[in-house]
């Protein structure tokens, strides 16, 4: 079969290389470009196109998809946010992502967002680079001292509860599928997220964005929480409505606010704006505090995490394309 590999970044040739390697009955193809209905004309006589979440695909580009015969997607991560399924659906196309490529990739980066908060460092950070060495004011809190709220006990959620179970803190969990039993054993379950707001010192978010969640960390949320709280996004942007996060640390509500998705991150992540204005003031009031900690949709990017999902997603349509369901499979 033929597939057609987009938004491919130098870090992942040399997994495209092994797998093509390993499978020369195959032929792939790579690009640096995004899936768009101008890039779409270098698809001809492909029976598959591999993509990234980076690239929101709507029903104009599936449908031009179809009409070259191209019933196959699959994506190399595992948030499917940028895809309009209704569309894939009504196109007849299969599609799958990677839903495990590496749970504690993304969960060491949560718990090393909290560990930076708790230490203070983007304040110190600062003072040392000008060379002020002094002590205070930058005293630190021990991630043992803590109640973690982790909400989305799925895969990264569960990587994220044993690390800091591994540092003594206490955590509590709430999650709408209440479907894990050793943690149901342990009794770390809340019945609502009123209770885990009021508990919790460090609350951490760890689920799919939906209709139903959007920006679910607003004003009257964040009023529900203790004072002190450090909130930790490495999920999607659009969970939180970052305005009433501003205020909320503006009004000494919130200690602070690490993420590594933003709402408006499409275009500006994984971008060299060195020399250019940031279009997103936003964006900018977020840089300027001592008490927010932006990454830039880094917590995936490891060794590790990038060659399963380059070799998950190619395996993925690979079996499509023999007619089987791979366990990526996405039920459109
Ligand atoms: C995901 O896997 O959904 C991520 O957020 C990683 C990124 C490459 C899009």
């Amino acid at each position: 079969m033929k597939i057609y590999v987009t938004n491919v970044r130098e870090d992942e040739v040399q997994f495209i290389n092994a797998w093509q390697e390993a499978h020369g009955e195959h032929e792939v193809a790579y690009t640096t470009d995004m899936l768009t209905l101008e890039t779409i004309q270098k698809l001809d006589g492909f029976d598959a196109v591999n993509i990234l979440q980076l690239n929101q695909i709507s029903t104009d580009v599936f449908g031009a998809l179809a009409n070259k015969g191209i019933h196959i997607m699959n994506l190399r991560n595992v948030g499917i946010d940028n895809l309009d399924l209704a569309a894939a659906k009504e196109f007849g196309f299969q599609v799958s992502n990677v839903p495990s490529y590496s749970p504690n990739a993304i969960a060491e980066h949560a718990v090393m967002l909290m560990m930076r908060a708790l230490r203070r460092t983007p304040e110190s950070d600062a003072r040392i680079a000008a060379h002020d060495f002094r002590w205070a004011p930058t005293i630190a809190r021990e991630l043992r001292m803590q109640t973690v709220g982790v909400i989305g006990t799925g895969r990264i959620g569960r990587v994220v509860i044993d690390i800091l179970q591994g540092f003594g803190a206490k955590v509590i969990v709430y999650d709408l599928h209440r479907s894990n039993a050793d943690l149901e054993a342990q009794g770390l379950y809340v019945d609502t997220l009123d209770e885990l707001y009021a508990q919790a010192d460090i609350i951490t978010l760890h689920m799919p964005e939906t209709a139903a969640n959007h920006h679910i960390i607003n004003a009257a949320t964040l009023a529900k929480m203790r004072p002190r709280t450090i909130l930790v996004n490495v999920s999607r942007g659009g969970l939180v409505d970052v305005d009433a996060v501003l205020t909320a640390l503006a009004d000494g509500k919130l200690a602070f606010y690490a993420l590594d998705t933003y709402e408006g991150e499409f275009g500006i992540f994984n971008a060299d704006w060195r020399d250019k204005k940031l279009p997103d003031a936003r964006l900018e009031q977020l840089l300027a505090r001592p008490d927010v900690l932006v990454t830039p949709h880094i917590a995936f990017y490891t060794e590790t995490a990038v060659s399963e999902m380059v070799n998950q997603s190619l395996d993925a349509g690979v079996a499509f394309y023999n007619g089987e369901l791979p366990s990526q499979n996405v039920e459109l």
